[in-house]
């Protein structure tokens, strides 16, 4: 039997051929979407990413770096610049041809460089903070998982992982890989605003020491 990377909901490769948030959505969903909102973040969860904000700042200096693992089509890149000096997009490659080609919210800009693995974005460029708006909560490929929480927990200025997953997933296989490695949740909440009602948790977590 094929082994299985993402969850029922993600034929990631075929959602990609749409440039549509509100149809990526609807496909995640299966209802119909007018409007999934972009650059949302509840005041609770945007006060708690402030204090993970001023201790990197205290620490590295204000160029702080944050990944957009599973960027789409740059939903959230309004909000991570305002919080973050650089920001990096990653997604699969034909995710990101719609990104690189017709921008559909003209979000492309905001973007320092974009990638195809968190490895390659490690790789490159000095990161604060993995930034994961509903994507883990797909991906069940338990060493994709684990090679991830790898490549995390070895990029020494990485020290903070924000997760927003669907509150019936609750913490994806890399937060708990993270936790069998010392990290620890800082902040929990239930978000009903992002989803249309649909409740969701944020999380963020902390590496060690
Ligand atoms: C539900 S969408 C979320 C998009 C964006 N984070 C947002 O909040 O609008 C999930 C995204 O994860 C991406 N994705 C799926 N598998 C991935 C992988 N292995 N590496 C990077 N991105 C992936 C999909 O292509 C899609 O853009």
């Amino acid at each position: 039997m094929q082994k299985k990377f993402w969850n029922s909901y993600g034929a990631w490769d075929e959602i990609a051929k749409s440039d549509d948030i509100n149809f990526v959505m609807s496909r995640i969903t299966g209802k119909p979407v007018e409007k999934w909102r972009v650059n949302h973040l509840s005041d609770t969860a945007r006060a708690a990413m402030a204090t993970v904000i001023g201790e990197g700042v205290i620490r590295q200096g204000p160029s702080l770096g944050v990944l957009d693992f599973g960027c789409g089509v740059g939903r959230n890149a309004g909000l991570l610049k305002t919080m973050y000096g650089r920001v990096y997009g990653c997604d699969i490659p034909e995710m990101l041809e719609q990104i690189k080609g017709k921008d559909p919210i003209k979000a492309r800009d905001l973007y320092e460089g974009f990638y195809t693995s968190l490895q390659d974005a490690f790789k490159d460029n000095t990161i604060h903070t993995l930034y994961d708006s509903v994507v883990f909560q797909h991906i069940i490929d338990a060493d994709f998982n684990a090679a991830a929480a790898e490549a995390v927990h070895s990029h020494e200025s990485l020290d903070c992982h924000f997760s927003l997953t669907n509150k019936s997933v609750g913490e994806t296989l890399l937060i708990k890989q993270l936790k069998s490695r010392g990290w620890k949740i800082t902040h929990e909440e239930v978000d009903v605003e992002s989803f249309l009602g649909s409740p969701h948790i944020v999380y963020i977590m902390r590496r060690p020491g």
